[in-house]
C-alpha cells in the first residue's frame, strides 16, 4: 500500500497572525491557522462531533471548537481539553517564496504487483 501525496502552493500574504482560513484542496477540507509567523494546516473538522473548526477561535496554539468548547493544539492536532479526545488530522506545511506549500495525502492505493 502506498499513499500518493499532492502538493499545493497557497498565497497566505493576507492571513494575519491569529487568523484562520478554510480552504478545500483535492476534496479535503483544510483549515490554515496562523500563529505569529508560523502557519499550520489541520482538518477543518472537529474530532469530537465534526464541527467546522474554521468557525472556532484561535488562542495562541490552541483552537477552541465552536460546538462544545473542546480545545486542540494546531501544531499537531492533539487534544488539549475535553470533549475532544482524539487528534485532528494535520498536513505538512513549508514556506516557499509564493507562500506555503501544503502536502495533501490522496486516497491510498494498493502497490502494483509486477
Ligand atoms: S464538535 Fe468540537 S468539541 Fe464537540
Amino acid at each position: 500500500m502506498s499513499t500518493e501525496i499532492a502538493t499545493e502552493i497557497v498565497d497566505v500574504s493576507d492571513l494575519e497572525a491569529g487568523g484562520l482560513r478554510a480552504l478545500e484542496l483535492h476534496g479535503r477540507k483544510l483549515l490554515l491557522c496562523r500563529v505569529a509567523d508560523e502557519i499550520y494546516a489541520i482538518e477543518d473538522r472537529c474530532p469530537h462531533a465534526e464541527a467546522p473548526l474554521s468557525r472556532g477561535q484561535l488562542f495562541g496554539h490552541e483552537l477552541v471548537c465552536p460546538f462544545h468548547g473542546g480545545r486542540l493544539d494546531v501544531r499537531d492536532g492533539s487534544p488539549v481539553e475535553a470533549p475532544i479526545r482524539r487528534a485532528a488530522g494535520t498536513f505538512a506545511v513549508r514556506r516557499v517564496a509564493q507562500g506555503i506549500e501544503i502536502e495533501i495525502p490522496l486516497a491510498e492505493r494498493k502497490a502494483e504487483i509486477p
